[in-house]
């Protein structure tokens, strides 16, 4: 396509309608110029595309559904998560479509957010990592991904309204970098912005967002997209950079973007902007088409492989797990045969096949049945609850299945709490009551509270494991696999303990985010809080040993590439794969920080008695925080720890390492600058020092018992907090005056800034 040409000959009126959809899934055509339509589908975790021949509108063709993002963030597998994304690739060629709606990398920033099964983690680096390594992959196919939400879609309550109001810290540390290394690592062919607003604008229209950081910035060169009916001031959002509006707005917002152009509200070359942009995605796309073949079959086993690489082992007491094909077992509870595997909303895939529980089991051995409760709505059904004790009365080992049903949490609406249903949890008591075998699998898409954890021997938590969940599920069980996934995201004791408790889910569109940078386990770690489960918490069948951390310097300058490696050994006696997690903390600093930072991860796979040398690479962001003084990524020298750790709470070795930085920040001192500020600075000392020592002196009082016990310690810190002001109403000099202290402030700013 001659994107140079055809700019030329399309009319205004043409140019303004490739910004918006033809209609809920594809893209307008120009055939005069022969532009063709592009088809775009949901996503992420499988292909929802609209089946055009099916009786009932808004069917989806039949598809595999894999596990949710929630699950596949637990893996720590970058390589996982690309396989995924080639095989989502290739289903979207065979039907036609250019590109595929996600992944999702917003940060979870509250357990009750009923979307959090679509994102990665509240941790920024793991969900950039993961979403880069799912977006290469589907694009490896030469289909198209879409970035979503972007940004700061948190919630569901008033998603479409809202008005995150985020510190820029906040913003620039948690929020958007789960974005940046996504779009910087991967370019995805598209970004989709989310419904809310973010600091007053709409994100559909934010220039700050889909300008200044997405592009400026980041070096975004692609197409940005609407999430479907975000536009609010289409206008508006092509100067802020929104190409491409979906669905179709029916031509109404196409007229006001000629409206625009021809009353000069809106430059040509403004529009020119997003129409090159539409026109390179379309012929990106017709590009890369290929006579796309995919094995159902065959996705569906990688789907099971994928969850059970997932699924986290929470508890294992006298190891109960693996289970013993044995014993005599019974799988209890509704989802061990209609398993919740995703979640509901615009992800919604029609599988074409599911595997439960009860159907995988059966490659194991025979197991007694009890569906224990029911989940249309959360009330005990008795009769349903003693089938279930007595069930678990003739078995050695009780399984049960537990979680969330379907309307617990759901696109377009939040949880209200953190709880599972009152249903279950007496069931999981009764069964306790007559088997001390109890072993819990919950389906869910997010934290929830158990109170039943002494009640039970082990706890594996699947998520939404996609429609093979069963099949991982009973390999998980009886050790076909070892399990090997770890948390994304810290379990809290109880919904209260969140730093986004008392601000979520704001009051009406007013809603602040109070914890500022200090969302999940930096918070936790920070205020050193018990939680249920931390962050990167999971077991495995064996046990591994970690050792000879070596740090390539001991002294390094904030642009150099540090090199860390240790080696991790399988000291058990099975074959098992171990998540090594790298964290970095700054170990004094000026500004406030998370007492620790996940800065690199690594999964290593290895047979027992086998061992393997690991190595991390950081960088100058592994060390920044951003400084808003600056508008930019900043560090501060000084000595950083650098730990690896099994877990956010089981650091297994420790070292660290000085870095050396020759830029300063921009200082202005001002009347009110603290003596400690101004005489801490060697410049302002030697200017001020004549001033300071009688200062000093007019302070000897405090040698006298005027002020009690102590007094040395108050004037200290009296002096130490005394803004420089001050000074002058203690001097009886008249030329050291207001005027006088002004000049030499000037002098000393213009010095430092030289
Ligand atoms: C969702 C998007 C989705 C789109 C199309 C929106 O409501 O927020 O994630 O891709 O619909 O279905």
């Amino acid at each position: 396509m001659n994107i140079k040409k055809i700019l030329k000959e399309l009319t205004l009126e043409e140019k303004a309608s490739l910004c918006s959809g033809a209609d809920f899934w594809h893209t307008k055509s120009v055939d005069r110029l022969a532009i063709p339509q592009i088809m775009v589908s949901d996503g992420p975790h499988g292909l929802r595309k609209n089946d055009e021949t099916a009786e009932t509108p808004n069917t989806a063709i039949k598809a595999v559904c894999f596990p949710s993002a929630c699950a596949l963030a637990c893996s720590f597998d970058r390589n996982l998560l690309t396989t995924m994304g080639k095989a989502l690739g290739e289903e979207c060629q065979a039907e036609n479509v250019a590109v595929i709606l996600g992944p999702g990398c917003n940060i979870k920033r509250s357990p009750l957010c009923g979307r959090n099964f679509e994102y990665f983690s509240e941790d920024p680096y793991l969900s950039s990592e993961i979403a880069a390594a799912h977006i290469k992959g589907v694009q490896s196919r030469g289909v198209g991904s879409s970035l979503k939400h972007f940004a700061a879609n948190n919630q569901e309550t008033r998603r479409l309204s809202v008005n995150a109001k985020i510190d820029e810290r906040a913003l620039r540390e948690i929020y958007l970098a789960s974005f940046e290394g996504a779009v910087k690592n991967a370019s995805p062919w598209t970004v989709m912005c989310s419904y809310n607003r973010v600091n007053g604008h709409h994100s559909s229209q934010n220039k700050k967002l889909l300008t200044d950081v997405l592009r400026k910035e980041w070096g975004y060169e692609d197409l940005v997209v609407s999430d479907w009916g975000a536009v609010d001031d289409r206008v508006e959002g092509i100067k802020a950079g929104l190409d491409l509006e979906m669905p179709a707005s029916f031509g109404k917002n196409d007229k006001l973007i000629v409206d625009a152009v021809n009353k000069g509200k809106l430059s040509m070359k403004q529009l020119d902007k997003c129409v090159e942009r539409v026109l390179r995605l379309v012929d990106k796309a017709e590009e890369s088409r290929t006579e796309g073949k995919w094995d159902k079959d065959a996705h569906h086993e990688l789907a099971a492989k994928i969850a059970s690489q997932c699924s986290v082992l929470l508890k294992n007491d006298d190891g109960i797990l693996p289970l013993d094909a044995k014993k005599k077992i019974c799988f209890i509870g509704k989802f061990a045969d209609k398993p919740r595997y995703q979640g509901g909303g615009s992800s919604h895939i029609n599988s074409f096949k599911v595997v439960s529980a009860m159907d995988a089991v059966k490659d194991y051995c025979n197991v007694d049945y009890a569906q224990g409760y029911i989940t249309e709505k959360d009330e005990t059904d008795k009769k349903l609850l003693n089938e279930a004790v007595s069930c678990a009365k003739k078995n050695d080992i009780a399984v049960i299945f537990a979680g969330l049903p379907d309307a617990f949490e759901s696109e377009a609406y939040d949880r209200k709490h953190m709880r599972m249903p009152e249903c279950q949890l007496e069931l999981i008591r009764e069964v306790a009551k007559v088997n001390k075998n109890i072993v819990v699998v919950l389906h869910n898409g997010s934290p929830v509270e158990v109170p039943f954890m002494d009640d039970i021997k082990g706890l594996l938590e699947v998520y939404l494991g996609g429609q093979a969940v069963g099949k991982a599920t009973c390999n998980l069980l009886f050790g076909k696999v070892n399990p090997s996934g770890k948390l994304a995201e810290s379990w809290p004791l109880k919904l209260e303990d969140n730093p986004s408790y008392l601000s979520f889910p704001g009051v009406g569109d007013d809603l602040e985010y109070t914890e500022g940078i200090f969302v999940g386990y930096r918070y936790y770690d920070t205020k050193k809080m018990a939680v249920r489960f931390p962050f990167g918490y999971g077991l495995s069948y064996t046990t591994f040993e970690y050792s000879d951390m070596h740090i390539s310097a001991s002294e390094i300058n904030d642009d150099d590439t540090l090199t860390v490696s240790c080696t991790i050994k399988n000291t058990g006696s099975c074959e098992g794969m171990e998540i090594v997690e790298l964290y970095v903390r700054d170990k004094e600093s000026s500004v406030v920080r998370p007492f620790k930072e996940l800065k690199g991860f690594e999964k290593v796979s290895l047979r027992p008695g086998e061992s393997k040398k690991i190595a991390f690479n950081l960088d100058k962001r592994a060390f920044a925080y951003y400084e808003t003084a600056i508008n930019d990524w900043f560090v501060e020298y000084g000595e950083f720890e650098i730990m690896i750790g099994a877990s956010s709470r089981d650091i297994r070795l420790t070292g660290s390492v000085y870095v050396n930085t020759d830029k300063k920040l921009p200082v202005q001192f001002t009347f009110n600058s603290t003596l400690q500020d101004i005489m801490s600075c060697p410049e302002g000392k030697e200017m001020f020092a004549d001033l300071f020592d009688r200062y000093c002196k007019t302070m000897d009082w405090a040698n006298g018992d005027g002020l009690g016990e102590g007094s040395k310690e108050l004037v200290m810190a009296m002096i130490k907090d005394t803004p420089i002001r001050g000074l002058l109403c203690y001097d009886d000099r008249p030329e050291i005056n207001r005027v006088w202290l002004g000049e030499m402030l000037e002098r000393l700013n213009s010095m430092l800034e030289g």
